[in-house]
């Protein structure tokens, strides 16, 4: 089991881009691998979940050939040959490690495809709520048994069934319920519309679009017309601002630093670190310079200046929800008062982060107010290191390893294997800032170019 062992850092003065988008390297797994031809993902993000995901994708008929890896890692370069939208039958149940996306979006995938399969995951995923996505899709006509010993959880059974277009307004603001039932209702006649109770995450709306699937967006309902499939074409996945943001904060945190982050994804429904940033007292520009493929990359460069406490809009929330965890990091290290609410969804991701946040916080001696959709943070009190539980969850690993780079001695991190779910190199890149490099070097993540098939 490997360990952060973390120290302060006096300095941060750094360049270079983080592996890419999560969100993005899913979708273009599934969506390429539906399409009518052979699509070039490049940038895919290695890690452990989207691997999961094109394994996944693999199983069900979808072959591909690996271009480039990430050496110790994965495929970042993949030729993916899509199947018409006819996926095939899998030979055995479909492991989907910890990602929540990887199964609820596959589950919309399946769920008209004539065929039973079985998703499972891991402990954290087996706890998941999946009656979020099993009611709409139910509703289409999709029969989906959630076989966990929790209820209303995975495994889940997924029975193929010819499908009716429903229009849903969903109860909670969740991007992956949205694309669950918009990749269901590919499958169907005529028109589904999901309305979001606020805005989310539109990956799977500008992917689809850009492989030629139509989708039209009014106020905050999106409307799919069944019946499209994706046409072949070749996608560029960003790089992670989900990833970038551990260094954001950092950088944010640290009087005089200087940090710029290349070619990373600026999509506006995931940007909002950024504004929180600027308004806890940093100065960040970010740049878009290519929109191909529909999404928009640009750079961030961030200059700290010391942060000061901030109040996280509720309309916000769906756009940072991954990043809170830094961003009460951020809190702690800014004077005066953050408050984070209407955030109770933290509550079901890959650990209920408000409680994991709160005592990691507290273990440092930051001083906290736990509520039961969020958290109070009084900032400024000096933190100190100690010996931290990551809990297996990936963003609590990489949050608390920053908040250990401006503690006073040493900060552990334990159990930190799970930041391979979503930033394969994040150790590399933690070593680096605590060195202090400047050189960009000491930064890349190695790449080996060969052509392979899976194995
Ligand atoms: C994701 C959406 C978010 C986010 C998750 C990735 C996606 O979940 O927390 O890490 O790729 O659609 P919800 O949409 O369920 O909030």
């Amino acid at each position: 089991m490997s360990v952060f062992k973390v120290k302060a850092i006096q300095s941060l003065q750094a360049e270079f881009s983080v592996p890419g988008d999560k969100s993005m390297s899913h979708r273009a797994a599934m969506i390429a691998g539906i399409s009518n031809g052979d699509c070039l993902i490049r940038n895919f993000l290695p890690s452990e979940d989207c691997l999961n995901t094109l394994k996944a994708m693999g199983a069900l008929g979808v072959s591909y050939t690996i271009l480039e890896e990430l050496e110790g890692f994965g495929p970042t370069v993949i030729r993916i040959s899509g199947r018409k939208m006819k996926l095939l039958k899998s030979p055995m149940p479909i492991d989907c490690g910890n990602s929540g996306t990887g199964m609820r979006l596959l589950a919309g995938l399946l769920a008209a495809q004539p065929f039973d399969t079985e998703l499972f995951g891991d402990e954290s995923l087996s706890s998941r709520p999946m009656g979020r996505i099993i009611n709409p899709l139910a509703q289409m006509g999709a029969e989906i048994h959630a076989r966990g010993e929790k209820a209303g959880c995975a495994p889940l059974v997924i029975r193929g069934k010819e499908l009716q277009p429903i229009t849903y307004e969903m109860p909670v603001a969740s991007a992956q319920v949205k694309s669950a039932i918009l990749l269901a209702g590919m499958f169907c006649e005529g028109k589904t519309t999901v309305i979001q109770p606020a805005e989310t995450r539109d990956h799977t709306e500008r992917m689809l679009a850009a492989f030629g699937v139509r989708t039209e967006r009014e106020g905050n309902a999106i409307t799919l017309h069944g019946g499209q499939c994706p046409d072949a074409r070749d996608f560029r996945v960003p790089g992670d601002i989900s990833s970038a943001a551990f260094w954001i904060v950092a950088a944010a945190a640290l009087q005089g630093s200087r940090l710029l982050i290349q070619d990373v994804g600026l999509n506006e429904s995931r940007n909002a670190i950024i504004s929180v940033m600027v308004r806890m007292g940093a100065k960040i520009s970010d740049r878009v310079h290519n929109q191909e493929d529909g999404e928009p990359i640009g750079n961030i460069e961030i200059c700290g200046r010391g942060l000061t406490g901030t109040v996280i809009r509720p309309e916000e929330v769906p756009n940072l929800i991954d990043e809170i965890p830094v961003i009460a990091v951020a809190a702690a290290l800014a004077e005066g008062k953050t408050v984070i609410r209407n955030a109770k969804e933290l509550r079901v991701k890959e650990t209920d982060r408000i409680t994991t946040v709160v005592k990691n916080l507290r273990l440092m001696g930051a001083e906290v107010e736990e509520f039961d959709d969020g958290m109070e943070i009084i900032g400024g009190k000096p933190l100190h290191g100690a010996v931290l539980q990551s809990y297996g969850d990936h963003r609590i690993a990489m949050a608390f390893a920053i908040a250990g780079l401006f503690a006073e001695g040493e900060t552990i991190i334990e159990n930190t294997d799970c930041v391979n779910t979503s930033y394969p190199g994040f150790e590399k890149h933690l070593s680096a800032i605590m060195k202090e490099k400047t050189d960009p070097q000491a930064y890349v993540l190695k790449t080996i170019k060969h052509e392979k098939a899976w194995d």
